[in-house]
């Protein structure tokens, strides 16, 4: 068996991290997506991996490398444009040779992995087993449709009307059936060959296509309040550790500090992560924050919130439920006059202590 992860797309600039230009790298708990997504497919004993990459290649091979930080071995597949999922599965297809193989969408999250998933499918080897969530959006997804028996009778790609709230989400287990299917689907009005076209062609052909609904489920659509509970159930497994220095301080439960990070007379409670080489004075830092590499947090309170790399919090309380993006300052205003000032990038949201 082997994995075929997706890690293309065009680059467009993501809401609510502006700066951040491959999606799959978008941290959570201080580490990117996609890394999540390759632990994921390494735990369930699948150790090659072509990963079809983009515009945003580049960012994607260094951040990666050959994959023997995860136990891996890694094919570059380039795409040379975002075409499709069933596109990626088209120009894959030496690599894929007449294994079955799980379709991993890099910028995907599936809290508690994907292990089960893949070993039913081993033990079962339908033609093609998709897995479904319930999402509150339905019309940005793949939809299902399902009959009084639970079986998957029709896939809609980005529907108008949804005929359920059953999302696709981006993991695929297939067998070398669905090659057939790619080479015999047309482009979608967006001008994509849609996986979902592909799947729905092997139910017409009366193939075994089956779902498993899961929940756990994450995806970053800029819905920071989605992005803080997915970064705070990645913490929920986080486990004590401290690499750095602390002192004079008091830390509370499950926090991990990582080498290089500095951290003088404050107070964290976990679970909490302080990145590396990361600065932290006369602060506290609460429950369910993400604190990246780079970053200075002083005379500070912060709870419940993910502050990205290079961010520097200085002498404000208190800070909740906040994204804070990479190399944002933020500061108390002069004390007079009481007037607030901002340098907010594209999409920022603030919200205004009386
Ligand atoms: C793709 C699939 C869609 C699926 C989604 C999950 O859409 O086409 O069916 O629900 O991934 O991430 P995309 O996000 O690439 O537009």
């Amino acid at each position: 068996m082997k994995a075929l992860l997706l890690s293309g797309g065009s680059g467009t600039r993501l809401r609510p991290i502006t700066h951040t230009s491959a999606k799959q790298l978008v941290p959570v708990a201080n580490k990117p997506v996609l890394f999540y997504g390759l632990e994921a497919i390494a735990d369930a004993g699948v150790t090659e991996v072509g990963i079809v990459v983009g515009d945003t290649a580049e960012e994607i091979r260094e951040a990666v490398g050959d994959g023997s930080a995860f136990g891996l071995d890694i094919t570059y597949i380039p795409q040379s444009a975002p075409l499709g999922l069933a596109h990626a599965v088209l120009i894959a297809r030496e690599f894929l040779g007449d294994d079955d193989f799980v379709m991993y969408l890099g910028d995907n999250f599936v809290v508690g992995g994907i292990t089960g998933l893949v070993d039913a499918f081993r033990a079962e080897r339908p033609d093609a087993q998709i897995m479904l969530t319930r999402v509150a959006d339905p019309a940005a997804f793949g939809v299902a449709e399902l009959d009084a028996a639970g079986q998957v009778i029709a896939l809609e790609e980005k529907p108008e009307h949804p005929k359920s709230d059953l999302a696709l989400v981006g993991v695929y287990l297939f067998t070398p059936a669905i090659h057939e299917a790619v080479r015999s689907i047309e482009p979608s009005g967006r001008g994509e060959l849609e996986i979902t076209h592909a799947i729905q062609w092997l139910i017409d052909a009366r193939r075994d296509v089956r779902s498993t609904t899961i929940s756990g489920y994450w995806k970053d659509t800029g819905n920071v309040a989605d992005m803080l509970e997915v970064n705070r159930s990645v913490l929920e497994t986080l486990e004590r550790r401290i690499d750095g220095e602390a002192e004079d301080c008091e830390i509370i439960g499950r926090v991990r500090i990582e080498a290089g990070a500095r951290v003088t007379g404050s107070r964290i409670v976990g679970p909490a992560i302080i990145g590396a080489d990361t600065v932290i004075s006369d602060s506290y830092v609460g429950p369910f924050t993400s604190i990246a590499g780079d970053c200075r947090i002083d005379d500070s309170e912060i709870e419940y919130s993910i502050v990205l790399r290079g961010s520097s919090v200085s002498g404000v309380r208190r800070v909740e439920a906040s994204l804070i993006g990479r190399n944002v300052e933020v500061t108390p205003a002069p004390r007079k006059p009481a007037a607030h000032r901002f340098v907010l990038g594209d999409h920022s949201k603030v919200q205004i202590a009386p």
